[in-house]
């Protein structure tokens, strides 16, 4: 898609403040500091729309971006963020759990994991039961500047046997930093807009 016009439109902090469209939703889920606020950015062509933070946790909020009237992009609060009261994780939680199980608008979801690391298992988790709401699934794994190209293809492999990923489903390198991957993800997403 060729983004030009795109507005932090909702800000939510409780399911009720959902917005009341039917446009369709792509969520950005993953562990907090994976990247997901700087794909969006990347993706939409803008440096700091979403807010992006080297302390893991910046996003605690669910954030609807709309994408030249046609759809929204979902920012997600990050999982598994240590620092955050157990009280405090446990309210993230459900209102991710709530967003991700009862938003019809939503049917399409990609799942980050850092290209560095084995996916633990929260990321398992958050794979398993997007595919079993049905919805469909692209993992995008972020900081590949991070790592020599030629581990690339490695990490991959290793991201798509921790995940135990369905052959069918597609898993891009992605660097908010070089851009790196970012057509092809797009790619996908414009399917996604047409289905
Ligand atoms: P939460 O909102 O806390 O869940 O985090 P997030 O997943 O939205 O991560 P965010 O986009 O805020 O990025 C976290 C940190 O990682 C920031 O310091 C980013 O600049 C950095 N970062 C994100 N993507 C990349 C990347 O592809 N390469 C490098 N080198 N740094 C990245
Ligand atoms: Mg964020």
């Amino acid at each position: 898609m060729n983004v030009n016009n795109v507005s932090l439109e909702v800000v939510c902090g409780n399911p009720s403040q959902f917005p009341d469209t039917q446009f369709n939703e792509i969520a950005f889920a993953g562990k907090s500091n994976v990247g997901k606020s700087s794909l969006i950015n990347a993706l939409i062509n803008r440096k700091a729309l979403a807010r992006t933070s080297s302390q893991p946790g910046k996003t605690q909020t669910i954030n609807f971006y709309n994408v030249e009237n046609k759809l929204y992009f979902v920012d997600l609060p990050g999982y598994g963020f240590a620092k955050v009261s157990k009280n405090l994780r446990e309210k993230w939680g459900k209102f991710i759990e709530s967003y991700l199980t009862k938003r019809e608008q939503l049917k399409q979801v990609v799942l980050l994991v850092d290209i560095r690391h084995e996916p633990n298992e929260n990321d398992k988790m958050m794979y398993d039961w997007i595919c079993h709401y049905q919805n469909n699934v692209l993992v995008v794994a972020t900081k590949a500047d991070k790592i020599k190209r030629s581990q690339i293809q490695k990490q991959v492999a290793l991201i798509r046997k921790a995940l135990q990923m369905d052959p069918n489903h597609v898993i891009i390198p992605f660097s908010a930093e070089t851009k790196q991957g970012k057509e092809e993800i797009w790619e996908i997403l414009d399917k996604w807009v047409l289905e």
